[in-house]
């Protein structure tokens, strides 16, 4: 009433860009550009300019730049990091399904960058793959990027450029699409996951881009925080049922979690839901860049603690952190029902009949190492691999093609895809490594592997391809474009696993 009274915009036209203490940024409207659909260009414009003007477009701002972060702790020495507006993560950028969305992202940083909304369907310029969706920011620029989240889900954003430092450095950040009707639950919470290698004196270890490791399973840290810290516990309430939506935002390391005495139910993976389903073995596996929502009941009894377990590498497992229960009395006498099925996506259902099928082989690295024990342990060469190791060449390949870099290459598709037609692409992994396969622009149901029906429906944009297995996905191709598929060990990738899918 204020508002209206001295003419002072209210909370519902020409919000400011808002912070709360959890460094969530929250919505800041555009008036601009709807006050401009309903002064009268309206006439004027096409029917799909229509649309855009429609709704207005929900504002955000981020600086890629230097920073420091209390990685460790509190009292223990800060971190210098490259991130996005100062903090590690990156600010926590909700919108809505359906919503336009405009982020400026400025680059405060000393080389070019861009940013990959990692997950989102969205047109091919608004991608962040420089070279070849958009030139590099360069520094002290700034680049706008405007899409609508067609899909709810938890996704995330990272640089596209000069991957192993910027993303290995800590330029990452949760990008959450909330479903038009909210789900019921007590708490809706992400936990950034990401992977460090910290010296003694808790700085970044220098060495990014070691060909040994590039041929092996990538820069594996040492430190593993959540949400931008080293995590003693995370507070929880007996009877409550939280959304958690995990993200691996790490460069390399593969995480297997369980939760102690606890039984979360997937609900979505890489954003899409799935059927809702109790992990295998109780293990969530979730390789660099893969997400997973869980539905998670709090069962256990107040006062206690209870660890979450990552034992991916054998022999190396530690906790990640710990659910801490409050004293306070169980939230409600009988738990809800945990079996959260979430409103589906509007992705299209390929059609497995008619698909065109194709073979993606995974060729490179090392030969016979396992795991972290085989890091260690030598093992053997592939053919020519040390002499292309030194020389600084590929040391990954795709049906015998490699693009270096971060996809800075006119190399030729590996594949060209057909405007809306159904395709199957069987991703044969002839390495001794773990490959979790990204595909930029579209998600695809995972179909098979080893030729044994996947179950749970799940959908994906980054599968883990254990060694020596045939993983079957299949998808629509709708969206054109030149779309990156690569493995997201960034020490891959960089090396020679990445080409591109051209959809026309
Ligand atoms: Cu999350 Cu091409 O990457
Ligand atoms: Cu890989």
């Amino acid at each position: 009433m204020s508002g209206f009274a001295t003419g002072i915009p209210n909370a519902c036209c020409g919000r400011e860009r808002f912070k709360n203490s959890d460094g969530v940024v929250s919505e800041m409207t555009n008036r601009r550009v709807f006050l401009a659909g309903l002064s009268g260009i309206v006439a004027s414009l096409p029917t799909n300019a229509l649309a855009e003007f429609a709704t207005p477009a929900k504002q955000f701002a981020l600086t890629a730049g230097s920073g420091m972060a209390s990685l460790i702790g509190k009292n223990r020495p800060t971190t210098k990091v490259w991130c996005y507006d100062g903090r590690v993560p990156g600010p926590e950028i909700r919108v809505h399904q359906g919503e336009p969305v405009r982020i400026l992202v400025k680059n405060s940083l000393s080389e070019g960058t861009t940013v990959h909304w990692h997950g989102i369907r969205l047109p091919i310029a608004m991608d962040g793959v420089p070279g070849i969706s958009q030139p590099l920011i360069k520094p002290g620029e700034t680049f706008t990027y405007e899409f609508t989240p067609p899909d709810a889900g938890t996704f995330w954003y990272h640089p596209h450029a000069d991957s192993l430092q910027q993303l290995g450095r800590g330029m990452a950040g949760a990008l959450i699409v909330e479903e038009i009707q909210p789900v019921p639950v007590d708490r809706d919470i992400v936990w950034m996951l990401a992977d460090w290698r910290l010296t003694s004196d808790g700085q970044i270890a220098s060495g990014f881009g070691n060909g040994m490791e590039a041929a092996m399973s990538g820069r594996v840290g040492n430190t593993v925080t959540v949400n931008g810290v080293i995590s003693e516990a995370e507070p929880v309430r007996a009877g409550e049922r939280i959304r958690l939506r995990l993200v691996n935002s790490s460069l390399a390391r593969i995480m297997a979690l369980r939760f102690e005495r606890h039984r979360p139910i997937i609900v979505a993976i890489d954003g899409q839901p799935c059927d809702p389903h109790e992990p295998d073995g109780g293990r969530i596996l979730l390789g660099p860049a893969m997400r997973v929502d869980l539905a998670l009941e709090m069962h256990g009894e107040p006062g206690e603690r209870y660890r979450v377990v990552d034992d991916f590498y054998e022999g190396l497992s530690y906790w990640v952190t710990q659910l801490s229960y409050s004293s306070a009395p169980p939230l409600r006498a009988h738990a809800l029902d945990p079996h959260l099925t979430l409103p589906p996506n509007p992705v299209l259902e390929p059609d497995l009949g008619t698909a065109e099928r194709h073979i993606v082989t995974l060729e490179g690295g090392m030969m016979g190492g396992m795991g972290m024990g085989g890091m260690m342990g030598g093992g053997m060469m592939g053919q020519g691999m040390m002499g292309s190791m030194m020389s600084g060449r590929a040391v990954w390949a795709m049906n015998g093609t490699a693009m270096n870099g971060d996809g800075q290459s006119d190399m030729p598709p590996l594949l060209k895809l057909q405007l809306k037609n159904s395709y199957v692409l069987s991703l044969r992994n002839d390495t001794a490594w773990w490959h979790p396969m990204h595909l930029h622009g579209h998600s695809f149901r995972v179909v098979s592997r080893n030729g044994t029906p996947v179950p749970h429906r799940q959908w994906a944009d980054t599968v883990l391809v254990p060694p020596k297995e045939t993983t079957e996905i299949a998808f629509v191709a709708d969206n054109p474009g030149d779309w990156m598929l690569h493995c997201h060990v960034t020490d891959h990738q960089v090396s020679g696993m990445m080409a591109t899918l051209r959809v026309a």
